[in-house]
């Protein structure tokens, strides 16, 4: 793992566990854990940068999808509006959603993440809102939306490719189609929303893995003192 250049993630890391005590409990761990959120249409790339995130800087990926395609199991009522969400690519309501993120970031932050990104959220201005009215996150501290910039054509290629692996249920192409309608009519209001507010960190995800991966470090560099030799 290269870690050169990054010390300020390292950094993150001290200043959270500075003054606590040893019986700290889960809101008191969780109360100074660095977010950065991430978006970009269906098939963008998150997934696959998120990892290298997690594999390289040590950061933690919490995906929000892959939360909801586990709890979609089972026979309870809400397991029934998870799945329904999921089938349909329709976004699923904030207080499900934010509950099963609470407790990923919960973990994520315990287990000493220096950052935690959160892939795949807010989606809609309904997940903002409950984010930001939520008492649990009131102590993270978001600092920003790395986001990845992807055309629709290629979104659709890349969804085609991983529909054939029957990875996921809803690659097909009238689903895959639904969510890029989706993401330009309720995500992109809020790529434009924090971008407004000066808290986005924008990616060209057009290019092979290596080219976004390089990209991505380039756009993180003002959020972590990258130094790349
Ligand atoms: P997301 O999480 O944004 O939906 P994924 O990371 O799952 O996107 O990527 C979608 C599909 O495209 C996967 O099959 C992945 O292997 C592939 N993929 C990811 N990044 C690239 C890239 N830069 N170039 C080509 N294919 C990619
Ligand atoms: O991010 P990902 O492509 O894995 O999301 C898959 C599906 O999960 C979305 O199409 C949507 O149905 C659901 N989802 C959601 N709310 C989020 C993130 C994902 O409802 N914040
Ligand atoms: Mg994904």
């Amino acid at each position: 793992r290269r870690r050169h250049g990054y010390d300020e993630a390292a950094a993150f890391a001290r200043d959270r566990d500075r003054g606590r005590g040893a019986a700290t409990g889960p809101s008191e761990a969780e109360e100074h854990a660095r977010v950065l959120f991430c978006l970009g249409g269906p098939g963008a790339g998150k997934g696959t940068q998120c990892a290298r995130l997690e594999h390289e800087f040590g950061w933690a990926h919490v995906s929000a999808g892959e939360l909801l395609r586990a709890a979609r199991a089972g026979g309870s009522e809400e397991s029934r509006v998870i799945a329904d969400c999921l089938d349909r690519g329709a976004i699923v309501p904030v207080a499900v959603t934010l509950r099963l993120l609470r407790r990923a970031i919960d973990e994520a932050t315990r287990r000493g993440a220096p950052v935690v990104v959160v892939d795949g959220f807010p989606r809609n201005a309904d997940n903002v809102e409950g984010w930001e009215a939520d008492a649990a996150t009131k102590g993270l501290d978001v600092r920003g939306v790395l986001f990845y910039d992807v055309p629709h054509d290629v979104l659709l290629q890349r969804i085609a490719v991983r529909g054939a692996s029957g990875e996921r249920d809803d690659d097909d192409a009238e689903t895959a189609r639904r969510r890029i309608r989706v993401y330009e009519e309720a995500t992109r209001p809020i790529v434009d929303l924090y971008a407004r507010r000066g808290a986005l960190l924008s990616v060209r995800g057009e290019g092979d893995v290596e080219e976004v991966w390089r990209l991505t470090k380039e756009a993180l560099a003002p959020l972590v003192g990258a130094q790349e030799e």
